[in-house]
């Protein structure tokens, strides 16, 4: 079980732990570095539950393992953009979620999950915001030939990976960089990134 699942339990500083809920698309890998970072009292929340549209992804395997509550809502059976997002509200409300972290979530968004959870709604992003915006941030990267690429978390607006950054980390694209490589080296800076940005920002979430 990931530390401090039990809503009653206090994190190493005393604080009430942030209710958290994660979507996830895929293979999951920023998923299991929040469950990392909560078990090693660096990030100070509790992840009441998974969300993942795609039945049997890496991220809902994971969630097995580590023993995190996961709910699958299908886009190919919730078709409209509108039912799959009210689907995501009335879960993350039913899990008493405060904020809500897309964690790999291949999917658009609509103002019904935007204004249902207005600047509580964090993206990771495999590029350094304003540049590569949208599809395969890497292979863009890539493709434009910059020395320097990264990830960057940001809170989500109507604007497609534009909203107002939270943080960012950079990544030397080397000689001989291939999108495998490439990817591993930014995964690994959006580990560690993700669950910081979500803790620095958790006073203010708190005010309000
Ligand atoms: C990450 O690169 C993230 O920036 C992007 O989707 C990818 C998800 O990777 N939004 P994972 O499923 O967490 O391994």
């Amino acid at each position: 079980m990931p530390a401090f699942s039990d809503p009653s339990q206090q994190n190493p500083t005393g604080q009430t732990p942030l209710r958290i809920g994660v979507m996830a698309s895929g293979n999951g890998s920023n998923f299991e570095a929040l469950v990392q970072a909560i078990d090693a009292g660096t990030l100070a929340a509790e992840i009441r539950i998974l969300v993942v549209n795609n039945p049997g992804c890496g991220a809902q395997l994971r969630a097995e393992r580590l023993g995190v509550p996961c709910t699958v809502l299908d886009h190919r059976v919730l078709k409209e953009r509108d039912q799959l997002d009210q689907a995501l509200v009335n879960c993350f409300r039913s899990a008493a979620v405060e904020v809500v972290v897309m964690a790999g979530w291949m999917r658009i968004v609509t103002p019904v999950l935007i204004n249902g959870y207005a600047d509580r709604l964090v993206n990771i992003h495999p590029s350094l915001l304003p540049s590569f915006k949208g599809l395969d941030g890497i292979g863009q990267a890539l493709a434009a030939g910059v020395k320097i690429t990264g990830c960057s978390v940001h809170l989500v607006t109507a604007e497609l990976d534009g909203g107002p950054i939270l943080a960012q980390a950079a990544v030397p694209v080397d000689e001989g960089d291939d999108h495998a490589t490439l990817s591993e080296k930014v995964h690994r800076e959006e580990h560690r990134l993700l669950p910081e940005a979500i803790n620095a920002r958790i006073p203010i979430w708190r005010q309000g």
